[in-house]
C-alpha cells in the first residue's frame, strides 16, 4: 500500500481534495492529511477526517499530535507528499525554506518526493514572484501538475491557475508512487547516469503552426522513472508533452529536434542513453517569422530539410559514446525487419521496436500505442530478437532498465 501525505492549502479549490481523498482510497492508497490554518477556513478537518478515517493534523504545536507521531515522522512516514491546492503562499514558503507552521515545517523536513498542484488567481500565478518560486521549486526537484487554464471561481477571471481535475491529479500522483516491484530492484543502477529522450518534437512552420506527431511521451517518461527508481541519476530531455515530470529526474524541456540534439550533447557523458522521443525527421527549411496568411499567394509550399539524426550521431560518436545506446523504432508494418535495419544503419546496441499503427489492438484502445498506456515491444539486438508480451508502459520500462543494468555489468544476481 502506498502512503500519501496530502497537504491541503488555503484556496477555494480545497473542496476538490474531498473527492481526491475518496478516489485515492478507492485505489488502495493510504492517505494522511495535514491542513494549513487557511485551509480550515474552506473545508473542515471533520469532513477530511471522516473521509480518511484518520486524525487530521493542523497545528505544529499540538502537544498530543507531537507526542503521538511528531512532525518529523509525519514528514517521513510516507512515499509521496502532495500539496493541493498549492497556494501562492505555500509555494513562496517552500521556495524560501520557511518552517513557521505545520505544513511548511513538514515540507522542509521531508526527504520524500513532492508533487504540487498549484491553484490560484491567474494574476497570482503569472506574478514574477510566483514565477520565480515555481522555477526554484522545479530546480529543487519538486514536480508540478497543472495549473489548468480556464474560468476561475471569481467572476470574470480566467487564465492559468485552476487546480487540475481530480482524475488528472490521481494520475500524476500514481506516476510518482514507487511500485512494489520497483522496490525489489532498488539500487540496481546506482552510480549510473541514464539519459532518456521522450515525447514528440515541434518543428515550426510560422510563429503559430508546427509539424508534430502523436507521441505522448508516456513510454519515454516511464523509462526515466524506472531508471530513477533503480537508483540511476537520470536526465530526461523531453519534447512538448502534457504529462507530469517523473520524480527525481532532471528534466530539460525542448521543442525542436535541433534543440533536443543540443540538450542531449550537453547531458553527456552517460552510461546508458535511451532515445525514445519521436523526433521529427524533417523541419521546414525557413520557418516564416510572421503568420502565413491565407489568400492571394495560394496554398503555401513547404520546403522540408532533414533534421539531425540524434540516435545515429550519438551511437556513432567516437569519444564519449554511452556504454549502451538504445533506440526506439515506431513502425506501422514489418516492425522487426525495419528495426533490424535501423540497428544496422544507426549503430545502436539495441532497438526497441513497437507497432504504433492505429489498429494494432495493443492496449485495447482506439489509438493503440501512441498516447495509450500499454506497449508490445520487440527487443532487437545484434544476436537476436526478444519479443516481450504486451504490458503497461511502466512494466516495459522497468524490464528494459533491468536488462540495461545487466548489459552494462550491473547484475542483480545474489541481491
Ligand atoms: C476566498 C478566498 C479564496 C482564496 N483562494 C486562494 C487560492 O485559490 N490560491 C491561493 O494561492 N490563495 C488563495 N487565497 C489566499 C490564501 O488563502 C492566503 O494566501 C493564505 O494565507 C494561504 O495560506 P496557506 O498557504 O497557509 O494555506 C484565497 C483567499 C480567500 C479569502
Amino acid at each position: 500500500m502506498n502512503r500519501i501525505l496530502l497537504i491541503i492549502g488555503g484556496g477555494i479549490a480545497a473542496y476538490k481534495c474531498l473527492d481526491l481523498i475518496r478516489r485515492l482510497r478507492e485505489r488502495g492508497h493510504h492517505v494522511r492529511v495535514v491542513m494549513t490554518r487557511a485551509a480550515t477556513e474552506f473545508i473542515t478537518p471533520l469532513s477530511v477526517g471522516a473521509l480518511t478515517n484518520e486524525r487530521v493534523f493542523t497545528d505544529l504545536f499540538d502537544l498530543d499530535d507531537e507526542r503521538e507521531i511528531g512532525h518529523i515522522r509525519l514528514a517521513r512516514d510516507c512515499d509521496l507528499v502532495v500539496v493541493a491546492p498549492g497556494t501562492a503562499d505555500l509555494m513562496a514558503k517552500m521556495a524560501g525554506g520557511h518552517a513557521n507552521d505545520l505544513a511548511s515545517t513538514i515540507l522542509l523536513a521531508s526527504d520524500k518526493p513532492v508533487l504540487i498542484a498549484p491553484a490560484m488567481n491567474p494574476r497570482m500565478w503569472l506574478n514574477p514572484a510566483t514565477r520565480r518560486n515555481a522555477a526554484l521549486l522545479s530546480a529543487d526537484g519538486v514536480t508540478f501538475v497543472g495549473p489548468g487554464v480556464g474560468e476561475m471561481a471569481e467572476r470574470g477571471e480566467a487564465g492559468p491557475g485552476r487546480l487540475v481535475e481530480v482524475p488528472e491529479l490521481v494520475e500524476a500522483i500514481e506516476r510518482l508512487l514507487p511500485t512494489a516491484t520497483m522496490k525489489d530492484a532498488d539500487g540496481l543502477l546506482a552510480g549510473c547516469h541514464v539519459l532518456v529522450t521522450s515525447g514528440p518534437t515541434h518543428e515550426p512552420i510560422d510563429p503559430v503552426r508546427y509539424i508534430a506527431n502523436r507521441s505522448s511521451g508516456k513510454q519515454g517518461h516511464a523509462i526515466a522513472a524506472a531508471a530513477a527508481a533503480l537508483g540511476a541519476r537520470v536526465t530526461l530531455v523531453s519534447g512538448p508533452v502534457a504529462i507530469a515530470d517523473p520524480v527525481g529526474v532532471l528534466v530539460h524541456r525542448v521543442e525542436t529536434a535541433a534543440e533536443m540534439m543540443e540538450a542531449v550533447r550537453g547531458a553527456l557523458p552517460a552510461d546508458v542513453a535511451v532515445f525514445a522521443a519521436a523526433v521529427a525527421d524533417w523541419r521546414v527549411d525557413r520557418a516564416a517569422s510572421d503568420k502565413i496568411k491565407k489568400g492571394a499567394q495560394g496554398v503555401p509550399k513547404l520546403a522540408l530539410i532533414e533534421n539531425p539524426d540524434i540516435l545515429k550521431t550519438i551511437a556513432s560518436g567516437r569519444s564519449g559514446r554511452p556504454k549502451l545506446v538504445i533506440g526506439f523504432a515506431a513502425e506501422t508494418s514489418n516492425v522487426v525487419a525495419h528495426a533490424r535495419e535501423k540497428l544496422r544503419t544507426k549503430g545502436a546496441d539495441w532497438i526497441v521496436a513497437n507497432d504504433v499503427s492505429h489498429d494494432s489492438g495493443i492496449g485495447g484502445s482506439q489509438s493503440g500505442v501512441m498516447g495509450g498506456d500499454a506497449n508490445l515491444v520487440h527487443l532487437v539486438r545484434a544476436d537476436g530478437v526478444e519479443s516481450w508480451p504486451e504490458a503497461s508502459k511502466s512494466e516495459v520500462a522497468r524490464r528494459l532498465m533491468i536488462a540495461a543494468a545487466g548489459a552494462i555489468g550491473k547484475s542483480n544476481k545474489g541481491r
